[in-house]
């Protein structure tokens, strides 16, 4: 079991990673100060998959010491980026209630991307505060958003345009509980694990250049390598930097493309993970001519992503639609756009005012790109 921890102005965690780690949530769980009541929160899949064995591993440890676990009926809510909203945290709040959640009550949320940004925000608005566990069970929520305490939902006008700091009182990560992710779930995660190799760790990039067929085929000595690497990577980025006014920034590369395609796209055509990937494919072609990235470092970023399996072709949209979508990105700037951009694999820095022609260009190459691999493959 490796134990990581994060320490920020407004909390310190660790994060547990390991094999069998939810055989030990129970007594991890238990480790922690007294809650009123433990509450699951969940997607229907997630628990069918995962809850049996955790509620194995809570018996015995928590009952017994005046904790009450309200396990019998997990609040489970639909996950899936079109379930991120706010009516999902309202209906959350509203069942906590009815389960006499109070105070010192203490949520676990297991389950992906959507579930940890959902619940989390739910933790911290719920009576203005109670504190949350993650246990994340697919590759996205394992590497990245289970931790650093980022919560929130999409909005129409654009994705995570609400939400809150809001750090776990701990994380729970067992690459055994990936068994049962769908293959193109796991390749989703992937491209995240791409990000942490080309914005900090070439180490961590030359291992999945060259090990990519294993990685796929989920082999287990890779995962247990790869997984523990990037929750270190992102412990130590969120510690130096939790509410993002400088290095954390970095995380985001890839993303101000990526979330404009997944809000043009309207949250159903692409898993997160896929729209980081061709946001890569275009943050590493703008860098060619913004960062003088080479275009032998360029090329290898790009064959990575597409070693990691195929992505969903790109609708064609206007330039302006696209440069909309993303001055409504977070990271904008007094509407100047803004990219993290890689200057070399494992380097990025972030590039204030990009000139529109530029990105238009790009975008008009990567969507031409992705529509001629589509039919390649066909
Ligand atoms: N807060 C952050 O810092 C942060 C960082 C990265 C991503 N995110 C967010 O995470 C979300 C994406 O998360 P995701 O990729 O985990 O998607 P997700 O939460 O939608 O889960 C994907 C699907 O996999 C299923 N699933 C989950 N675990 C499973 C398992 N073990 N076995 C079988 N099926 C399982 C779920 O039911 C769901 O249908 C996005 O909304 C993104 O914005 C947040
Ligand atoms: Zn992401």
């Amino acid at each position: 079991m490796n134990t990581i921890s994060v320490e920020t102005p407004s909390a310190s965690y660790t994060i547990e990673c390991g094999r069998g780690a939810i055989s030990r949530a129970g007594s991890l769980v238990a480790s922690l100060a007294p809650a009123s009541g433990i509450y699951f929160l969940s997607s229907p899949p997630v628990w069918k998959h995962c809850g049996p064995l955790l509620l194995r591993s809570f018996r015995g440890n928590i009952a017994g010491k005046s904790k009450r676990v309200a396990a019998a009926n997990p609040v489970l809510f639909r996950d899936g980026e079109q379930f991120k909203t706010m009516r999902t945290v309202e209906t959350l709040c509203r069942a906590l209630v009815r389960a006499g959640a109070d105070r010192q009550a203490l949520l676990v949320a297991v389950g992906g991307g959507v579930v940890g940004d959902v619940a989390g925000f739910a933790a911290a608005s719920y009576l203005r505060g109670v504190r949350v566990v993650h246990i994340p069970t697919t590759l996205v929520a394992q590497v990245d958003s289970s931790i650093g305490g980022k919560t929130g939902v999409n909005l129409p006008e654009g994705k995570n345009l609400a939400g809150a700091f809001h750090q776990p009182a701990l994380v729970l990560v067992d690459p055994d509980l990936l068994r049962s992710l769908p293959d193109r779930q796991f390749r989703s995660g992937l491209y995240e694990v791409i990000k942490y190799g080309v914005l900090g760790d070439r180490g961590l990039f030359d291992f999945l250049e060259n090990r990519m067929t294993q990685i796929l085929a989920r082999d287990r000595a890779s995962l247990n390598w790869i997984i523990p690497r990037c929750i270190s990577a992102k412990a130590a980025i969120v510690s130096g930097d939790e509410r993002e006014a400088g290095a954390r920034e970095s995380l985001n590369l890839g993303h101000t493309f990526g979330h404009a395609l997944e809000s043009l796209t309207r949250y159903r055509r692409f898993l997160h993970g896929e729209a980081v990937g061709w946001g890569m494919v275009a943050a590493a072609r703008l860098a060619v001519e913004a960062t003088r990235l080479s275009s032998a470092d360029a090329r290898r970023i790009e064959r990575l992503i597409y070693a990691a399996g195929p992505l969903p072709a790109i609708p064609a949209f206007p330039a302006s639609r696209w440069l909309a979508a993303m001055r409504s990105d977070k990271k904008t700037r007094a509407g100047r756009l803004r990219f993290i951009l890689p200057r070399k694999i494992g380097e990025v820095s972030a590039v204030d005012g990009v000139s529109e022609k530029l990105v238009g260009r790009v975008i008009g190459n990567v969507t031409r790109d992705a529509a001629r691999r589509r039919e390649g493959q066909r």
